[in-house]
């Protein structure tokens, strides 16, 4: 079975430059037409990034990974930058991923209120201003401007009723309006645009921003006119950034039986597929299948009880990962985890095995995720006529799994390498931006701002 999996998962280089292509030319197809590709290349009405003059307090929210977190912002143009942030999270409570709209935005904009309640009279604003708020919500949404958006559908494991088709800024104003809240959204972005206006802010050379946490999706500084698609949008800087949702990517991708079932069995099955090879809230579950499957057909756990390694998600790819950071003799950390989380009992050799399977899928996500953003640097690259891969670019990332798992950020850059030569790769900065969606969206509310920018 190991030996299968790892022929199947294996992504030697022309495998790596078939993806790179796919995802460049999926690119293309998605900007030309709705529906042209499975890239879905979404306007985000961010024609403008920071540029370091944002001046005033500003709110945002970040909904959409692991946390739902609540920022506050103190911008101070040119000189100061921010001058305070303050923020807190809390993780989303799992009955709310399957509830009401009603109830998911109830426990946002109370979230919300909290927060905004412990400001404690430090800030006052002009009479009549309402204090604003940039919203990152990461999920596809149809922008209709840059303070408006559709929710296309749910992904990462949501299954809330009420939300879909409708106006997600509507619903959140729906929510504060409950709560007895008066804010105001100026800018709604998804966590990549978040990213990248965040990491902008800092360094001019950023032009991609690629998320990989629970799910995962890039965006990227497109030029207005050419955008088939989209020949109505001006732009006055002649440049839009755009969401590419490249979780639902799916072309050229090394798919075994265990990716097939887990996608049949999931709530969005033939979906999202790109994500569920790639993404932190997989990874763990794929492992999952396919120890279960070798338990079955081996004594690989001995006489162990599978009940529990029979539980889907049961085995979360943080164990996966700490599984992997186990560098003691006896492989202690990935007894304890077999035997706590997945409730196996394991001998050297099992554990041995296990930690090929982890280091099977993690390498295949890793390098996976490196072709996914080289395609999208050669179709920039073609595009302006060697104005990417000639000077330095900057690719801003975050989420938990790029953030804590060294292997998987390895295997990343390794592709990257490998694609690219080694002399194009020195201009090519892979960079980590930790938590820069929420300063990134409190940006963007300020340069989006209703009011003028002097307080
Ligand atoms: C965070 C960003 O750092 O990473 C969020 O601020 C983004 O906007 C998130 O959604 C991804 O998080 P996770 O929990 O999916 O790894
Ligand atoms: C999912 C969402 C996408 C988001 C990504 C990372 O793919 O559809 O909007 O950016 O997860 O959080």
């Amino acid at each position: 079975i190991l030996t299968k999996l790892q022929k199947e998962c294996a992504t030697p280089l022309p495998v790596l430059r078939h993806v790179a292509d796919a995802m460049a030319a999926d690119m293309r197809a998605g900007l030309a037409a709705d529906g042209g590709s499975d890239l879905q290349m979404i306007l985000s009405f961010v024609d403008s990034l920071p540029t370091g003059n944002e001046k005033g307090l500003f709110y945002a929210l970040d909904l959409g990974g692991t946390n739902f977190r609540v920022l506050r912002v103190q911008l101070g143009g040119k000189d100061e930058r921010v001058i305070a942030s303050e923020f807190e999270q809390v993780s989303i409570p799992e009955e709310l991923m399957f509830g009401t709209s009603e109830e998911l935005f109830d426990f946002i904009a109370s979230g919300l209120a909290k927060f905004a309640e412990k400001e404690g009279g430090k800030y006052h604003l002009p009479h009549g201003r309402k204090r604003e708020i940039g919203f990152t919500f990461s999920f596809p949404v149809r922008q209709t401007s840059i303070d408006s958006g559709i929710l296309i559908k749910w992904t990462k494991g949501f299954a809330v009723s009420g939300t879909a088709g409708k106006d997600v800024v509507a619903c959140l104003n729906e929510g504060m309006e409950r709560q007895g809240l008066d804010m105001r959204v100026s800018a709604l972005v998804n966590d990549t645009v978040g990213t990248l206006a965040g990491a902008r802010y800092w360094d001019d050379d950023v032009m991609v921003a690629v998320i990989l946490g629970t799910g995962t999706n890039a965006c990227y500084v497109e030029c207005a006119d050419a955008i088939p698609k989209l020949q109505s949008h001006n732009s006055s800087s002649g440049r839009t950034i755009i969401n590419t949702e490249w979780g639902a990517f799916s072309t050229g991708i090394p798919l075994t039986q265990f990716d097939r079932d887990m996608d049949a069995e999931s709530i969005n099955p033939g979906e999202q597929i790109f994500e569920k090879t790639i993404s932190g809230m997989y990874l763990g579950e794929i492992v999952r299948r396919v120890l279960l499957k070798m338990a079955e057909a081996s004594d690989l756990f001995g006489e162990s009880n599978l009940e529990k390694l029979s539980t889907q998600f049961v085995l979360r790819t943080p164990h996966v990962c700490a599984m992997q950071q186990d560098n003691s003799e006896e492989l202690e950390a990935v007894e304890a985890i077999l035997q706590d989380v997945a409730g196996v009992k394991s001998d050297l050799n099992a554990r041995k095995i296990v930690l090929e399977v982890c280091d099977t899928i993690a390498k295949r996500g890793g390098r996976l995720a490196g072709a996914g953003i080289v395609g999208i640097l050669q179709k920039m690259d073609e595009d302006t006529q060697g104005q990417i891969y000639g000077k330095r670019t900057v690719v801003a990332m975050d989420g938990g799994l790029y953030e804590n798992y060294p292997q998987y950020r390895r295997y990343l850059k390794d592709a990257v390498t490998e694609l690219l030569g080694s002399e194009i790769s020195k201009n090519i900065i892979i960079e980590h931006t930790k938590d820069g969606s929420g300063i990134g969206a409190a940006l963007l509310a300020a340069s989006n701002s209703k009011y003028e920018h002097d307080f």
